[in-house]
């Protein structure tokens, strides 16, 4: 399988590094829009259901089609016409990528995939008629999703971004940490018959979930419950695995939906039984229409394309090592949460697809985190305008409020715009203490109205983005061999908690040990 050049071996690299020590460097956003009259324009970018002003980041032309050159010498669409022609792009577990598929429509071209995408449709029907039989069925109202990373991230944040959209008579819950507290709490209150476990897990192997599924079936048993196949389903790879736990109701997906990129498959059942079919298929169309997007455009006006360049850019000349997005939209609460799986779990990498180690300098994935505006301008905002570190930040703000309170939403979305041009402009004659320095850079999405639509276009804009960046730095983005060391240590240490060997452990992970233990 045919990977990218990587980027720091691309002829367009040392153009950029010379473009970055002449002027990226020095590069002061205000003197920029003062020198270009076109520059909103020029680096805004419409895309399917939203639109994108790059405009304040610290990016000229000249550095943007040096961007775009280097894309192109990386074959950066090429592998992205592998990606969605099911080419087995990630090549450490020899796998397609193709969550884009469980977005097709039933009719789309799709060449040597079309017995996929079949499949896809078959599930999906039948995920959907069993989610519409489970929303008119009145003696269910409570539904707990077991599951973690993504098979809990995406179906959490789905569920309570759209909540608009939610019919009413069912509550939804999210347990996936194996801290008993959680599940526990969640249990509180709840009765077996009124009560729908939907067990979560591609693998289902996930130690976490296992622990959890187990233990609500023991609760749900000691409850007086009688019938395990009425009241849990498994969305799961794991057919066999399933089906040993006493589940009948199991919708299928394939190892080449990776975890992070799953909502859109039977993990999205949550999201589907909160908003229906017709509301789930939405939210497929508008990550199809951004599927497209990123298929199609040229790259000049691609914008998933620029925001994975303009991340390239930031990383790996400025240097900057995080970033932050903040949601000016409450329902967006566990949005953060979601694109940090997506992103870090995706590009946090040191070897090239090879297995090769990346040079030293050229780092990948930024830490990516944040908070809903405007919750953040009273937490975290105080750094961004004066802190040491420039931190470009995104916001996210939407123009229709799904609510009716008066003045509520021109004060949040003043907020918004306002925090955008004061990072950018700062202020520098009040003195000291008082001063903002100004330049730091943000992006700033607009949707008109939070929707399924413009949810699922969103989320796969971030998708392809961070494609594009994995693809720039040679990585491959779609496995996950980081989250394996701890689980095997884990399995190590747990019986020790019990018996107290400390016997071949370091000294920092033994006397912590004896503190947590049965011995303490
Ligand atoms: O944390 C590793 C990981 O494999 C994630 O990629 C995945 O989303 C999560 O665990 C849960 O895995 P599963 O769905 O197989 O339980």
């Amino acid at each position: 399988m045919a990977m990218t050049q990587r980027c720091d071996r691309a002829p367009a690299w040392a153009q950029l590094q010379a473009a970055f020590e002449t002027a990226g460097r020095q590069f002061d956003v205000r003197h920029a829009f003062v020198d270009d009259a076109g520059r909103f324009e020029r680096f805004s970018q419409e895309a399917p259901y939203l639109f994108a002003d790059l405009s304040k980041n610290l990016i000229d032309a000249r550095t943007e089609e040096l961007l775009f050159a280097l894309a192109r010498e990386c074959g950066l669409e090429a592998h992205r016409d592998a990606m969605f022609a099911g080419e087995h792009i990630n090549n450490t577990e020899d796998r397609a990528v193709l969550h884009t598929l469980l977005r097709a429509p039933a009719d789309a071209k799709v060449g040597k995939t079309a017995d996929k995408l079949r499949e896809v449709h078959e599930t999906l029907d039948a995920m959907l008629a069993y989610a519409e039989k489970v929303r008119a069925d009145h003696t269910i109202t409570d539904v707990v999703n077991i599951g973690i990373g993504g098979s809990d991230l995406g179906p959490q944040m789905a569920v309570l971004a759209l909540a608009e959209f939610a019919a009413p008579g069912k509550r939804f819950h999210f347990v996936s940490n194996v801290d008993g507290h959680e599940l526990a709490g969640v249990l509180q209150g709840l009765a077996p018959e009124h009560t729908l476990f939907l067990i979560a897990s591609k693998t289902f192997t996930t130690a976490e979930t296992m622990a959890n599924a187990l233990s609500a079936r023991r609760w749900y048993e000691q409850s007086g419950g009688t019938d395990i196949a009425g009241h849990f389903a498994a969305l799961t790879t794991n057919v066999e695995a399933a089906k040993q736990f006493g589940i009948d109701t199991t919708f299928g997906f394939w190892d080449w939906v990776g975890g992070r990129y799953s909502l859109w498959s039977a993990i999205g059942l949550p999201i589907a039984l909160a908003i229906g079919a017709d509301g789930f298929r939405r939210l497929l169309a508008g990550a199809h229409a951004m599927d497209e997007h990123f298929r199609s455009a040229p790259l000049e006006q691609n914008l998933p394309v620029r925001l994975g360049l303009l991340d390239v850019w930031y990383r790996n000349f400025h240097k900057f090592t995080s970033r932050g997005i903040a949601p000016y939209h409450s329902a967006l609460k566990r949005l953060p949460a979601y694109l940090q799986q997506l992103e870090m779990e995706s590009n946090g990498k040191q070897v090239d697809a090879s297995g090769a180690p990346l040079p030293a300098g050229l780092g990948t994935s930024p830490v990516l985190w944040g908070e809903p505006g405007t919750n953040g301008q009273h937490a975290y905002f105080q750094m961004l305008h004066q802190g040491t570190d420039v931190i470009p930040l995104e916001f996210v703000a939407v123009r229709d409020a799904a609510h009716d309170l008066d003045g509520h939403h021109p004060k949040l979305l003043a907020n918004a715009l306002a925090q955008a041009q004061a990072l950018m402009v700062g202020k520098l004659d009040a003195g000291g203490h008082k001063n903002f320095p100004g330049n730091r850079p943000s992006s700033f999405f607009v949707f008109e109205k939070l929707t399924p639509e413009s949810l699922g276009a969103f989320l796969a804009l971030y998708e392809h983005r961070v494609f594009t960046s994995g693809a720039l730095w040679g990585i491959n983005s779609f496995d996950q061999w980081g989250v394996e060391l701890g689980k095997v240590l884990a399995k190590d240490i747990e019986p020790r908690l019990a018996s107290g060997d400390i016997m071949g452990l370091d000294a920092s992970t033994a006397g912590l040990l004896k503190r947590l233990g049965a011995q303490a």
